[in-house]
C-alpha cells in the first residue's frame, strides 16, 4: 500500500482511506466489519467517520473493528452533524430495508427520498467536549486521530471558544490533530495559518476540483477528499459527447464503457490530484476495494488527467442546449 506521511500526525498513513458514512446505514455490522477488515488486511490504514453515520450507528461498528488493532489504524471523527431524531425506527425498519433492496435494487432513490437525513447542529465548546466523549465511548478508544468539525461555517470556524476548546483536546491528548470537514471550500477559503486545523476535509472530483481552487490555503495542510462517485454518471455522459477527449483516454489506458472509463478516470483524478493526502472512497463491495488499489498501483501522472478534467468541465452539452435554445428562440422569433 502507498502511505503519505502527515506532518499534523507525525506518522506515514495509507493514500486511500475508507469511508464509513454508509457503515450501519445501507450495510449492515456484520458486512460492514468484514469490509473493513478485508481494507485493513489490503493496508488501508485510515477509517473516517461520524456521530451522525449509518443513521448513528457507524462509530460502535467501528469501535469493533478497530479496538483489536488501535495502534496500527487511524481514526477520523466529526462532531457537528446529528443523525436525525426518527433514528430508533430508521433502525428497526433497517433489515428489512436491506432486504427489500436487495430485491428491488432500483427502489434505491425512492427509499432515500423518505429517508430522514442527519442535521447539523450549532458548534459551541459543551457540545464538541462531549460529542467527543460520546464518539471515544462508542469507537472503544482513548483517542482519535482526527477530530473534525463536521460542516462548520465560516463563524464557527474563527470563533474564540471553539478554537480553544479543539485546543485544549489536543493539549490532552483525546485528538491527535483537528480537521475541518464539508463540502464549502468558498466558507473556509483564506483560513490562516494561526488557525489550529491542521487537515482539510473536501469534496474533490474532475467536475468539483475544489483542491486546484484552495491553492492559497494547501500550505501546511494535508487535504482529505471524497466524492468521487457523485459525478460518474455526469462525466459518463460528457466524455460521450466528446469523441477527441474519448481517444485521448483510449490513448492513456482508459477502456471499457463509458461508464467504466468514468469511474476509472474519477478514482485516478481523486488520488492523483492529492499525492501528499488521503483520498476517501466507500468501498464495502470487494470488487470496489479492488479497483480502487488497482488503479492505486498503477497511478498516471495528474497533469494530462488535469487538461481532460478541465475540457470534461467546460460542459458541452450545457453549450448546445444553450446553442439549441437561442435557435429556438430565433425561430420563434421569425
Ligand atoms: N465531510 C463531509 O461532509 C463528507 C461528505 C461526504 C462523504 N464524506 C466521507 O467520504 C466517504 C466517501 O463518500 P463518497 O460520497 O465520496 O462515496 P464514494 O466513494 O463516491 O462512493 C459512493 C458509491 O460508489 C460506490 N463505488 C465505490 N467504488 C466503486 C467503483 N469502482 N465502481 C462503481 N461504484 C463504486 C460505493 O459502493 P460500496 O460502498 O457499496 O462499495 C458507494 O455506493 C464517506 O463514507 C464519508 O466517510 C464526508
Amino acid at each position: 500500500m502507498k502511505t503519505v506521511y502527515v506532518d499534523a500526525l507525525g506518522t506515514s498513513v495509507s493514500r486511500i482511506g475508507f469511508g464509513c458514512a454508509s457503515l450501519g446505514g445501507r450495510i449492515g455490522a456484520r458486512a460492514g466489519i468484514e469490509a473493513l477488515e478485508r481494507a485493513y488486511e489490503a493496508g488501508i490504514t485510515w477509517y473516517d467517520v461520524a456521530p451522525s453515520y449509518g443513521d448513528g450507528t457507524a462509530e460502535s461498528i467501528c469501535g469493533q473493528f478497530a479496538s483489536r488493532r488501535r495502534g496500527s489504524v487511524h481514526i477520523c471523527t466529526k462532531v457537528g452533524m446529528r443523525p436525525s431524531a426518527a433514528g430508533a425506527t430508521i433502525r428497526a425498519l433497517k433489515p428489512m430495508a436491506r432486504a427489500c433492496l436487495a430485491m428491488f435494487p432500483g427502489m434505491k432513490s425512492r427509499l432515500s427520498a423518505v429517508k430522514p437525513k442527519p442535521f447539523k447542529v450549532p458548534l459551541s465548546a459543551e457540545l464538541i467536549r462531549t460529542s467527543l466523549e460520546e464518539s471515544l465511548r462508542r469507537l472503544r478508544t482513548d483517542y482519535v486521530d482526527v477530530l473534525a468539525l463536521h460542516r462548520p461555517t465560516r463563524e464557527e470556524v474563527v470563533r474564540e471558544d471553539i478554537i480553544r476548546t479543539v485546543e485544549r483536546i489536543v493539549q490532552d491528548g483525546k485528538a491527535l490533530a483537528i480537521s475541518i470537514a464539508g463540502n464549502d471550500v468558498a466558507g473556509i477559503d483564506g483560513l490562516n495559518d494561526s488557525l489550529p486545523y491542521r487537515l482539510v476535509q473536501t469534496a474533490n472530483n474532475p467536475l468539483e476540483p475544489n483542491l486546484l481552487r484552495s491553492g492559497h490555503f494547501a500550505r501546511n495542510r494535508t487535504f482529505v477528499t471524497y466524492g468521487s462517485f457523485s459525478c460518474v454518471g455526469e462525466l459518463a455522459s460528457r466524455i460521450g459527447a466528446r469523441q477527441q477527449l474519448r481517444k485521448e483516454l483510449h490513448e492513456l489506458g482508459y477502456r471499457g464503457d463509458l461508464t467504466e472509463i468514468a469511474a476509472a478516470f474519477a478514482v485516478d483524478y481523486a488520488l492523483a490530484a492529492n499525492p501528499s493526502g488521503v483520498a476517501l472512497f466507500s468501498m464495502f463491495q470487494q470488487e470496489h476495494l479492488a479497483f480502487n488499489l488497482r488503479r492505486l498501483a498503477q497511478l498516471p501522472m495528474f497533469q494530462p488527467l488535469n487538461r481532460i478534467a478541465a475540457e470534461l468541465a467546460s460542459d458541452p452539452q450545457q453549450t448546445q442546449r444553450m446553442v439549441d435554445s437561442s435557435n429556438g428562440l430565433r425561430v420563434g422569433g421569425c
